[in-house]
């Protein structure tokens, strides 16, 4: 992985293949090389070609995308992971990845997301199968610091430095946390220094950390950006055209408007506090049709 290795984070609802394509032009010119897909179901019995981030579309591509595309799993059935990773590779995917990050109780207590980090013998079958699938150098698990505490993963640090992982991306926080409170830097930093594998820094990453000038402690080979990213388009001034096209490509994708909207609403959302937006937003989430949602 080279210094400027930007991956995109999956965000579910949001950096959708759609999202992908309409904003492409700007991902490449901010520097992403890699997108990592919102989470697809490894369930028994489910086909992941046949999930919309995969199935191959109806519709041309609007943008081609230079973009590297991982797909990523959720679950806790090796065999799953397996059926579903084999289906992947077929279709002519490289890389794969495993959620051992999402931290909603629901998902949590089944022992998903980030719940894998209190099972590590589910765990290791997960990275034994993914790397053996995949390929050494090809399969990357994204986690937390821990579910509760901020030393979890650190503790299963000598588990993880057995697998020939792609990367290892760590939200420095706890699953506890979710996505408030502050990045624990000083415990990411630990992970960094026993692991063997490649540590991808996330979570509230200024898109500015890409500059020359930051120091170089904040130079990783790799980092991976999320709403730091959403943000930034909130202030772009062609934001009102990649909008239109946004909704547009929806249109095409989505049946009717109420999904459309939906999904237009989750990306205004972060824009609700950038000055530009604040009353635009008021009036866009009161929005029933796209009509009305029409703010910019
Ligand atoms: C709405 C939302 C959806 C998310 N969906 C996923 C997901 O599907 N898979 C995943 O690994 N992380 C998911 N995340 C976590 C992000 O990938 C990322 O780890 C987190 O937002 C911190 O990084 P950031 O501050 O750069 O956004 C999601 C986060 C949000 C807010």
């Amino acid at each position: 992985m080279n210094t400027r290795h930007l991956i995109l984070a999956p965000l579910r609802g949001v950096t959708l293949r759609c999202f992908r394509e309409v904003f492409a032009d700007v991902l490449a010119e901010v520097g992403f090389t890699e997108a990592v897909t919102p989470f697809i179901c490894a369930n028994p019995g489910l086909d992941p070609l046949k999930d919309r981030e995969l199935k191959p579309s109806n519709l041309p591509p609007l943008r081609p995308s230079n973009l590297l595309l991982t797909p990523q799993f959720i679950g806790k059935d090796p065999e799953a992971l397996r059926f579903c990773l084999e289906r992947i590779k077929s279709a002519g995917y490289e890389t794969a990845d495993l959620n051992c990050g999402c931290p909603f109780p629901m998902v949590r207590n089944k022992g998903r997301g980030s719940g894998i980090l209190r099972t590590p013998d589910v765990l290791r079958r997960m990275m034994e199968v993914g790397c053996e699938v995949m390929g050494p150098g090809r399969f990357s698990v994204k986690t937390r610091l821990g579910v509760k505490r901020t030393d979890e993963l650190l503790q299963l640090m000598p588990l993880v430095n057995e697998f020939p992982l792609r990367f290892l991306t760590v939200h420095a926080r706890t699953a506890e946390q979710m996505y408030e409170g502050a990045c624990d830097t000083d415990a990411l930093r630990k992970v960094q220094e026993v692991a063997k594998v490649p540590v991808v820094p996330n979570g509230d990453l200024p898109l500015s950390t890409l500059q020359p000038s930051s120091p170089p402690t904040f130079q990783p080979s790799a980092l991976m950006i999320g709403r730091p990213f959403l943000r930034y388009l909130g202030g772009r001034a062609d934001i009102g055209e990649l909008l239109d096209r946004y909704v547009e490509a929806s249109r095409a994708e989505l049946h009717g408007e109420r999904p459309v909207l939906g999904r237009l609403k989750e990306l205004l959302a972060y824009w609700k506090d950038l000055p530009d937006w604040r009353r635009r937003w008021q009036i866009a989430k009161m929005a029933r049709s796209l009509d009305e949602l029409k703010v910019w």
